[in-house]
């Protein structure tokens, strides 16, 4: 999913990120991080079926770290600088670490468990998904591996990885706005839609 526009970001103007490449031109910047996702994928999907993941906020720091370790030396780590999209501020940054202890408690409370049918599931997925963003604990690459992070979980659970593309941009920007003031049913409308049954890949 690309984006219309980049972040105001405080106290830091530039349009292409620092990187530990020297890249400097933002289109090879974007397809080299559309590969390192693919292989973020493959990688987890692979431990997934090894049983070897446990869905916690751990995790979701494992797979930033994972995705964009080898670009940037903020990978897996919480930001520093605070964050605003469309007039939407995310949390501040002093307040992350607490927050994320608050959402680890809620990822436990709401992972799906196998009785859950599909509505059950996008109900869950979506308020995991919502409060993950108000979060925003990463300087770039939010919306990447909480996306990534879901569709582990809906592998998981039979479903194939989730399809955005049944929505439009619009939309999931919409949801996520709505989902900042903890209306979570855009989301979930959206993820219903998306999870199909052993799709996978
Ligand atoms: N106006 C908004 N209000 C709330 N959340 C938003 C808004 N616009 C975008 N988002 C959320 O923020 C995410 C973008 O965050 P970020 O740029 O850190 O991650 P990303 O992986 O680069 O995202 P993407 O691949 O979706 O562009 C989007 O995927 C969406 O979930
Ligand atoms: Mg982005």
């Amino acid at each position: 999913m690309g984006e219309h526009s980049r972040y105001n970001v405080s106290g830091d103007e530039a349009k292409i990120l620092k990187n530990k490449l020297g890249i400097a031109d933002q289109k090879i910047l974007e397809d080299l991080e559309t590969l390192l996702l693919k292989d973020t994928y493959a990688h987890f999907l692979t431990l997934l079926q090894k049983g070897n993941l446990k869905f916690n906020t751990k995790l979701i720091f494992e797979i930033h770290k994972y995705f964009l370790g080898i670009l940037y030396a903020w990978a897996g780590k919480i930001r520093t600088v605070e964050i605003s999209k469309d007039d939407m501020l995310f949390c501040a940054s002093s307040q992350i670490k607490k927050s994320l202890q608050d959402f680890n408690r809620l990822l436990k409370n709401n992972l799906p468990i196998s009785q859950n049918n599909r509505k059950v599931i996008s109900k869950k997925l979506s308020l995991i998904h919502c409060e993950f963003n108000a979060i925003h604990p990463f300087r770039e690459g939010n919306g990447r591996t909480i996306r990534l992070f879901l569709d582990l979980i809906a592998v998981d659970f039979g479903y194939g990885l989730i399809d955005y593309g049944k929505t439009t941009k619009m939309n999931y920007i919409k949801a996520c706005v709505a989902g900042m003031q903890k209306d979570y049913s855009k989301m979930q409308k959206i993820l219903f839609k998306g999870l199909a049954r052993g799709a996978n890949s």
